[in-house]
């Protein structure tokens, strides 16, 4: 190959779909194609327009290397399943197994070889519109939903995904992109390296040993060096520490992005540091392909580097199968969503759905009930897919509205529709004809929340409460004095605090996919029992954020009677609903911990010794529904300040009325130890006492000590 072969392998460039500033024309990708100054492309899809844009490479370049397609599907091809962060909502990670296997085998079908996902970006800012496509702020929760999902993308064993049904996986974005500050999009991020390890990369490394073939580098800086141009996360932790030895490709022009960052004089300066930092393959930007032969020319870029990073793409090709079999056969292409997907989806949306609150038995609706009033912009909306959904899908197969799900659930009643507000205006004009509808039923249903396009990339917002009018419209309808359920639809934790007094029942159903409304329906009218639990916190105010569960002691914690203590004085301590919380149509008790062992030798545990945690979990209720039981650790007294919980286990049953389980975890080092700042990565289980807490929300009371000796 010549060093512009070499320098084409590394490049990709877009096709019709612009996820971000200027993506260029088609003619100009063919060009480059033909050229063989090409080795990827992202958004194309389509199994006739992959293949001849295939044959182009194939059949008219010089070495005919086939490119790589890569596309973003986040929670669906054509099948789009709720967003992420609904899905970690569900504590099931089968959930997004499930989501990525249907993406990948309609994705691959359609000539699409690489999903841009999972995005594993832990975050404690509500207001950053990504939010909604990770799992949350917790990353074991993440890990685990990370795993799981590149798993479904490319199956099991190292390199699953050369099969016809698979897509290789990217874990992005590397790293610490949800630390974003204030949760501004791109902005920037200072963490420790302690902070770094234990919340940051516990996702990547578990996608990682999952397989994942490759990594995306994140648009932020970590500790002032952009990702993009950061040696010690790219090339120290993800090459050498973690030995990977797939792609790493930058973000949407994130290479270019290194000049207006300040770190890179221009664009020759911003090839030669991302190359040399850790990337392998520039995503739409192309400085590399301008520069990379003088930068190699004068000794700046190493042929070895630049023949590494082109091993590790034509590795990566290889693996798909694309050299034996480039094309794909467009007679087997998938055309739409199968029964079989839908129901996936279905069940997906239903089972991620978090009941948070539910007076007096509002919910379930009965069966017996005779008239039902659907109100609030969201309640006829066929939009309610979540942010990045492939754009074909979201004209070809929108969302089943809630309306039409509540007719069709409710056969014999009357069900009638006031819109009240639109999602985002703030005229009140339509409210009195919602008023008059919730007066004349037996019970309203207010479908509000955000629109998609409120959440995802470039969407952060300052105020996360209700848009609009939409407040108006919930406490005009609570103003009737009738029974009602408030359904929220949104891509991240809402404020509440100015209409949740005022409503019996709220159920959070994110933003839930192409089956949005019959999975809303199958909830509200009890055909599923909801079991899903909030995998990030919801903030009382903006003002309290950030607010969340595993936040690290102070030496002054919060305590009403001291003023010195750590608080706001016009806030309450904890969030308006907590990290786990979800409640169920049935009860459940859990019972008190109990420890196979109360005292372990920190050496045991390090040579692989574990120990067993086990509860009893009993549904004192009159209907079978599913109870999550999570499993939480505070390490009482460490070397460096310690979270005051971490989730370390969970586990989603379900059990009949009046049945019980006992659920059992195992824990040993990786769960009791943390990550030094250490920057060679040192991780220590240190001796002390550690508590582990049992239940069934982030507040669980019942514990158990155990003492590392
Ligand atoms: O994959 C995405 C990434 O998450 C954000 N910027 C654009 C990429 C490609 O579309």
């Amino acid at each position: 190959m010549t060093v512009e072969e070499k320098l084409g392998q590394l490049q990709q460039l877009a096709w019709s779909w612009d996820t971000g500033p200027g993506g260029g024309e088609t003619k100009d990708v063919e060009e480059a194609a033909r050229a063989g100054r090409l080795g990827s492309v992202l958004s194309i899809f389509g199994a006739r327009s992959s293949n001849a844009l295939q044959r182009i490479a194939v059949e008219e370049s010089r070495l005919g290397i086939p490119l790589l397609f890569g596309l973003d599907v986040i929670h669906g091809f054509w099948t789009t399943f709720p967003i992420p962060l609904a899905q970690a909502a569900s504590f099931d990670p089968d959930v997004s197994r499930r989501d990525a296997e249907v993406s990948a085998k309609e994705a691959r079908s359609n000539g699409v070889h690489w999903a841009f996902s999972p995005m594993m970006d832990v975050t404690h800012e509500p207001r950053w519109g990504r939010i909604a496509e990770g799992s949350g702020e917790d990353p074991y929760l993440t890990a685990a939903f990370a795993a799981a999902k590149v798993e479904g993308y490319q199956g099991r064993g190292r390199h699953g995904y050369g099969a016809k049904d698979r897509v290789a996986a990217c874990a992005k974005h590397f790293v610490a992109y949800g630390g974003a500050e204030g949760g501004r999009d791109y902005n920037t991020v200072d963490v420790s390296e302690s902070r770094l390890r234990n919340l940051h990369l516990p996702p990547f490394k578990a996608a990682l040993d999952a397989g994942a073939a490759t990594v995306m580098a994140s648009f932020n800086t970590v500790g002032g060096v952009p990702a993009h141009g950061n040696s010690h996360t790219l090339t120290g932790i993800l090459k050498e520490e973690w030995g990977f030895d797939g792609v790493v490709v930058s973000d949407w022009t994130g290479v270019q992005e290194l000049v207006a960052h300040g770190f890179a004089e221009d664009g020759a300066a911003a090839a030669r540091l991302s190359l040399n930092a850790g990337v392998d393959m520039e995503m739409v930007s192309t400085t590399l392909r301008e520069h990379g032969r003088k930068l190699v020319r004068e000794g700046r870029i190493s042929e070895h580097r630049l023949d590494d990073a082109v091993a590790r793409v034509l590795r990566l090709k290889f693996a798909l199968g694309l050299f034996e079999n480039p094309y794909v056969d467009e007679d087997s292409a998938i055309d739409g969503p199968t029964a079989a997907a839908r129901r996936a989806a279905r069940e997906a949306a239903a089972r991620s759905m978090v009941l948070l609150k539910n007076e007096g038995g509002t919910l379930p609706l009965k069966a017996s009930v005779r008239s039902i009033a659907v109100v609030g912009p969201f309640g006829d909306s066929d939009d309610l897919l979540g942010t990045w959904v492939v754009p074909a899908a979201a004209k070809k197969y929108p969302s089943v509205k809630v309306l039409d799900a509540v007719r069709r659930a409710a056969p014999d009643a009357k069900v009638t529709y006031a819109r009240g507000v639109t999602p985002e205006g703030t005229s009140t004009a339509g409210i009195p004809a919602a008023v008059a509808a919730a007066e004349a039923a037996d019970v309203t249903v207010v479908v509000v929340g955000e629109p998609p396009a409120l959440s995802g990339e470039a969407a952060a917002r300052s105020d996360i409460g209700l848009p609009g009018a939409q407040e108006r419209l919930v406490r005009a309808v609570a103003a009737t004095g009738k029974p009602f359920a408030v359904v929220l639809v949104n891509g991240r934790p809402l404020t509440t605090g100015g209409w949740l007094a005022d409503a019996p029942a709220v159920l959070e159903a994110w933003h839930p996919g192409v089956e949005a409304g019959n999975a809303v329906a199958d909830v509200l009218f009890g055909k599923v029992n909801p079991g899903g639990k909030l995998p990030v916190s919801f903030p009382r105010t903006v003002g309290q954020i950030p607010v969340h569960y595993n936040h690290e002691s102070t030496g002054r914690p919060y305590d009403a009677d001291n003023k010195y203590s750590s608080k706001y004085l016009d806030l309450p301590p904890d969030p308006q609903f907590s990290f786990g919380h979800g409640l169920s149509y049935t009860t459940f008790e859990i019972g008190a911990p109990k420890l196979s062992r109360t005292s372990v030798p920190a050496g045991a545990l390090h040579a692989g010794d574990t120990l067993e945690v086990s509860v009893t979990v009993s549904n004192t209720g009159d209907r079978a529904g599913d109870e999550v039981v999570q499993l939480y650790v505070h390490d009482l007294a460490a070397s460096i300040t310690q979270p005051v919980r971490k989730l370390r286990g969970f586990r989603r049953v379900t059990l009949g009325a009046g049945r019980s389980t006992v659920v059992r975890f195992r824990i040993g080092a990786k769960d009791l130890g943390f990550w030094t700042n250490d920057p060679h990565g040192e991780f220590l289980v240190e001796e002390g006492r550690f508590d582990l807490y049992v239940g069934n929300s982030s507040t669980a009371k019942a514990k158990r000590t155990l003492t590392v000796t």
